[in-house]
């Protein structure tokens, strides 16, 4: 019996699940033509056998940095295939995050080696050791490489690394090889985490990734919908919500296309034949409830109970409050979950300053003439209902 279990399961709303994952790369690049344009004039010294510019990549996370980097660095090699002026290309790329350098540089050193050779040593020896090993790696192979770091704004002390590498040839550590290297960051501040000597030459090409606008997202949504779901098993408008909504909260395609992923699994949970708006809504929902509930879960308790007291006011009716007002509603709370309650005011007052500079809640100053002096209230800006709900399961778990 037991083998039948799954016998009748079959993909329904689903044509190919696995192109909304996070690892499939799309085999188009829409709605980017400027920035591709950027790239392509960037790199094309490669073609003419001479030293690859360096470029730095941002944008916000979703925007497409990785997606389209992959697209054009693909590109780079077919042609250089093609070409005759142009040295052998070798691109190697790896994610910085959690990277030490000392990890970046050997990865980049066992990619060059292949598995055929020995791996570099996880540890024991000297980034600058690594550093040069990777340096007769590549003079050993002798062709042009361009390194790709993705995520580069995670890497403690990117700046060493991004010193040393563009300096190789004209420092003579390098001299059969060329090297370009391509940085990409979620963040532009990172830029200026950087010494004055790295940034003139690491940014040499700047390329901006704005957040996507509701038509693009949604000609992004379509292009994945119509290979990743079955034919007829959406209505244009929930693709055309879902990219509305992304853009509205981040320009995200990758918030997009999880929005759309998870509307087609609460379609078929509920054996509906189609999605539509109302599953957009709903997986919305689900989303932002997840997103809350790691916020909330990252709080002290002390903190998290102060948002429980707030949402608490909210519902009945009596937001926004006064931290006096905070503190009673709190105790109540604290102590309803049989915890012990801070006991002064200044340190909910405390608590009260450090959620709202996280953007939990928002403070508005009362001046209620002499009588009352100034004064401030405060009040939640997450759902008060999903507050409380997800309180209540965490105080429930062992
Ligand atoms: N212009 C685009 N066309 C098609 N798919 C895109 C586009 N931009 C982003 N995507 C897709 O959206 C998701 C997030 O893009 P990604 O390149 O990983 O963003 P980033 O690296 O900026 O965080 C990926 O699944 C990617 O394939
Ligand atoms: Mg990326």
């Amino acid at each position: 019996m037991s083998e039948d279990l799954f016998a009748e399961m079959t993909e329904t709303l689903f044509k190919d699940k696995s192109i909304l994952s996070e690892e499939h790369s799309p085999d188009v690049i829409v709605e980017r033509d400027d920035e591709i344009d950027a790239y392509r004039t960037a790199l094309k010294d490669v073609l003419f056998g001479r030293n690859p510019s360096n470029v730095f990549i941002y944008g916000k996370t979703g925007v497409g940095k990785t997606a389209v980097t992959e697209y054009i660095l693909d590109a780079l090699q077919t042609e250089v295939k093609r070409r005759d002026a142009a040295d052998d290309l070798q691109v190697h790329s790896r994610n910085c995050n959690d990277d030490t350098v000392y990890q970046t540089v050997r990865s980049l050193i066992n990619s060059i080696r292949d598995n055929s050779r020995e791996q570099f040593p996880e540890t024991g020896l000297a980034t600058s050791h690594a550093l040069e090993t990777l340096f007769k790696e590549m003079d050993r192979v002798g062709e042009t490489f361009l390194f790709v770091l993705d995520e580069i704004d995670h890497l403690d002390d990117a700046d060493t690394l991004l010193y040393e590498l563009p300096r190789a040839r004209a420092n003579g550590t390098l001299v059969d090889a060329r090297v370009g290297v391509i940085g990409i960051s979620n963040n532009y501040t990172f830029r200026s985490s950087l010494s004055p000597k790295v940034k003139d030459t690491l940014m040499e090409k700047e390329i901006a990734f704005s957040p996507y606008d509701a038509n693009e997202l949604r000609s992004i949504l379509s292009t994945r919908a119509e290979n990743a779901l079955a034919e007829e098993a959406y209505e244009e408008s929930a693709i055309r919500f879902a990219a509305a909504k992304a853009a509205k909260d981040t320009g995200s395609a990758r918030q997009a296309i999880d929005l759309l992923r998870e509307s087609g699994d609460i379609a078929e949970e509920d054996s509906d034949k189609m999605i539509v708006d109302t599953h957009v809504q709903r997986a919305a929902q689900r989303v932002q409830r997840g997103r809350v509930e790691n916020k909330l879960r990252d709080q002290t308790m002390h903190g998290q109970l102060i948002l429980e007291a707030l949402a608490q006011l909210e519902a009945d009716g009596q937001a926004p409050a006064r931290s006096k007002a905070v503190q009673q509603m709190y105790e109540k709370v604290t102590r309803g979950w049989k915890h012990n309650p801070l006991t002064t005011l200044k340190s909910i007052q405390n608590h009260l300053a450090d959620l709202t500079m996280l953007g939990f809640l928002e403070r508005t100053e009362r001046n209620e003439g002499r009588a009352g002096g100034a004064h401030y209230q405060y009040e939640l800006t997450l759902d008060p209902r999903t507050v409380l709900e997800t309180r209540e399961s965490i105080e429930s778990e062992p």
